[in-house]
């Protein structure tokens, strides 16, 4: 099925009480619009995605840039001036066109599928989603005649004490019949308690020009939360988290407690996956089969292989491989790439570096600007020194090497294959393939010179 949609983004959103526009807000590490503009292309093939930007546009453009067509609209006059803004963008455009709100992140594919099958069995020139909230108070009133009838949408400003009683609300989310909108919105005025374009008046033009209107009710009020405070921010967050972890564990992901389990909307998992408490998985991150992340882990765009354990890591754009283990305390820091069956282990910290296969590094070390060949092992506490206060430089270790604890590794430097460097070693030279290298001073010892030096003090 096919359809356009306008996603509002104007508005400030000033109960938010932030620098940011709300739908720049995030959960779960993605923008609350992302989560409406990936419902809507999951719901119809999109011939058109418009978005209407305007306060703090600097920060939702960037956000919308890459997926919808932007429009400004320079002063926030109304909902029906916001989507009249997309006219010219609209040129020539019929069929289906859904409106969806920017702020309102719980609005899923199915439920915009149902609102656009609805026009089109109708041939509707509006078909809005009503909804029955605990609170109806600040929404507008879906005025319906005592036969049933949907006539006119009603602001809360506009109602009369008997409106002001009906429970049927506006959720926001409308599907129009693209031509018919652009003309009625021509016909909108301010005439209204708040001096607005309001596009819900396009109700009453449609039905005066003999028009159907629909008012649908939404299976599940929670689908038309919009987020205005930071108090619907968290309630949004709940809610979603909830229903990613649940298509996850119904999947075959088992979670000990999925109230500690955040997962954002594109990540990956794959079967017989176990997440402990206390996991963020964020961004376009994938885990592989059978492995266990957590608990205290957070991975942004990370891939983590099959059979791994994850335990108290943090990572960010790193690949690790099938059989890798990581932590407890570790970090993977960008471009960090462990092969299959490499470990980075506790209070270890990699970047930009690929530690190869089978090689571990298992304690208190930090590699950056490495390449680490098969079944290198790096003692407890090595560093690479990959910064002269200016320019990073590189380090290699050959195939089967072995670094003794403490050892530095003063870039730019190689390490050949099966060397063997001695613990506490400042390595500033290349080693040649099969050596030992030395880089300490000579142990001095100097017989009974504690008892003497204990006597001197008396
Ligand atoms: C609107 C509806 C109301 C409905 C409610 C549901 C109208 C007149 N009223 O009211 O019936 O119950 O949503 O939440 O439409 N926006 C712009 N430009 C503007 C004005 C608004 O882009 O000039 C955007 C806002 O950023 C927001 C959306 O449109 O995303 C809704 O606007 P808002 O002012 O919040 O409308 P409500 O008064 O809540
Ligand atoms: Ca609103």
């Amino acid at each position: 099925m096919k359809a356009s949609a306008i996603i509002l983004a104007a508005g400030a959103g000033t109960r938010m009480k932030s620098k940011l526009p709300k739908v720049a807000h995030r959960i779960m590490g993605e923008p609350l619009v992302s989560y409406v503009i990936d419902a809507a292309g999951q719901a119809v093939e999109l011939d058109k995605l418009v978005a209407v930007v305007g306060h703090g546009r600097e920060h939702v453009v960037p956000l919308v840039q890459d997926t919808c067509e932007v429009v400004v609209q320079e002063e926030q006059r109304g909902t029906a001036d916001a989507v009249n803004s997309c006219a010219e963008a609209f040129a020539g455009v019929s069929g289906s066109v859904v409106v969806l709100s920017g702020d309102c992140p719980l609005i899923t594919a199915d439920t915009i599928r149902k609102l656009v099958e609805r026009r089109e069995e109708t041939s509707a020139a509006v078909v809005v989603l009503s909804m029955i909230p605990d609170d109806p108070f600040g929404y507008g009133r879906i005025v319906r005649t005592t036969a049933g009838e949907f006539q006119r949408i009603i602001e809360q400003k506009d109602c009369t004490p008997a409106q002001a009683a009906i429970t049927e609300c506006n959720s926001g989310f409308y599907c129009f019949d693209a031509e018919f909108l652009f003309q009625a919105l021509g016909e909108v005025s301010t005439d209204n308690a708040q001096g607005e374009y309001y596009l819900t008046d396009v109700v009453e033009i449609a039905r005066h020009a003999g028009r159907v209107v629909e008012a649908m009710v939404a299976d599940d009020a929670d689908e038309c939360l919009g987020v205005n405070t930071r108090v619907q921010l968290a309630q949004a967050t709940k809610i979603l988290q909830r229903r990613i972890n649940e298509r996850h564990m119904l999947a075959g992901v088992t979670m000990t407690d999925p109230d500690q389990v955040w997962i954002g909307p594109k990540v990956k998992i794959a079967q017989d996956v176990e997440l402990l408490p206390q996991t963020f998985l964020l961004g376009t991150t994938e885990i592989g089969e059978d492995t266990v992340v957590g608990p205290n882990s957070r991975l942004t765009d990370t891939y983590i292989g099959a059979n791994c354990t994850i335990d108290e890591t943090v990572a960010i754009e790193a690949v690790v491989e099938d059989d890798c283990s990581c932590g407890p305390r570790a970090y993977l820091r960008p471009a960090a790439h462990l092969l299959r069956g490499a470990k980075a282990g506790t209070h270890v910290e990699i970047k930009k570096s690929t530690i190869g296969e089978g090689s571990k590094v298992p304690h208190l070390s930090y590699v950056g600007d490495a390449t680490l060949g098969t079944g290198v092992n790096i003692g407890a506490g090595t560093i690479t020194c990959n910064y002269d206060g200016f320019k990073k430089w590189k380090t290699t270790v050959g195939d089967r090497s072995f670094v003794g604890s403490s050892t530095m590794l003063v870039a730019p430097v190689n390490v050949g294959d099966d060397v063997t460097i001695g613990a506490g070693s400042v390595i500033t030279a290349d080693v040649s393939d099969g050596a030992l290298a030395l880089g300490r001073g000579r142990q001095v010892e100097k017989p009974g010179w504690t008892q003497k030096f204990r006597d001197s003090q008396k």
